[in-house]
């Protein structure tokens, strides 16, 4: 039954897409905990905490964005293969200083927003108002935790003193 109103083939780009999006937030998932675990110095009770705070938002719009692809009646992709040979995010050195680990976690927000544009285009072009719903309320909530990450980083970067 075509739940949907949409035809399948006119999804394809709007699931290549969720499916790229899903692997880069496996990758980005990954990072946060190498970071929480390996994270060091003066900031380590904050930074701990947010990093873990980071990777449990997460996983919850990793299971969103994989079962939005299974409503869609395609499937997601699911081996850890599959997603470090799409994602455009790379597996981070789990051993730095903490600025240049917020630096790279910001990074990789940088790259997780340019895709949700690029599904939210896509999404546009067939009426797809589920995923457009769905992602533009992921991409409004990254945007304001990089603000906040990136207010971090300019105490660590210009010391008051
Ligand atoms: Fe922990």
């Amino acid at each position: 039954m075509n739940y949907l109103g949409i035809q399948s083939k006119n999804l394809k780009p709007v699931v290549d897409g969720l499916n790229l999006l899903l692997s880069n937030y496996q990758v980005y998932y990954q990072n946060l905990r190498a970071f929480h675990w390996n994270v060091e110095g003066q900031n380590f009770f904050e930074l701990h905490r947010v990093f873990e705070e980071l990777y449990n938002d997460a996983k919850i719009r990793i299971d969103d964005i994989a079962e939005r692809i299974l409503t869609l009646r395609h499937r997601p992709l699911s081996s850890m293969s599959a997603y470090l040979e799409k994602s455009k995010i790379d597996e981070a050195k789990s051993q730095m200083e903490d600025d240049q680990m917020v630096k790279t976690i910001l990074e990789n927000h940088r790259e997780l927003i340019l895709i949700m544009r690029g599904v939210l285009h896509e999404a546009g072009g067939v009426n797809d108002e589920g995923t457009i719903d769905l992602i533009a309320g992921f991409l409004g909530e990254i945007e304001k935790k990089s603000w906040m990450l990136d207010a971090w980083k300019s105490k660590v970067l210009s010391p008051q003193h």
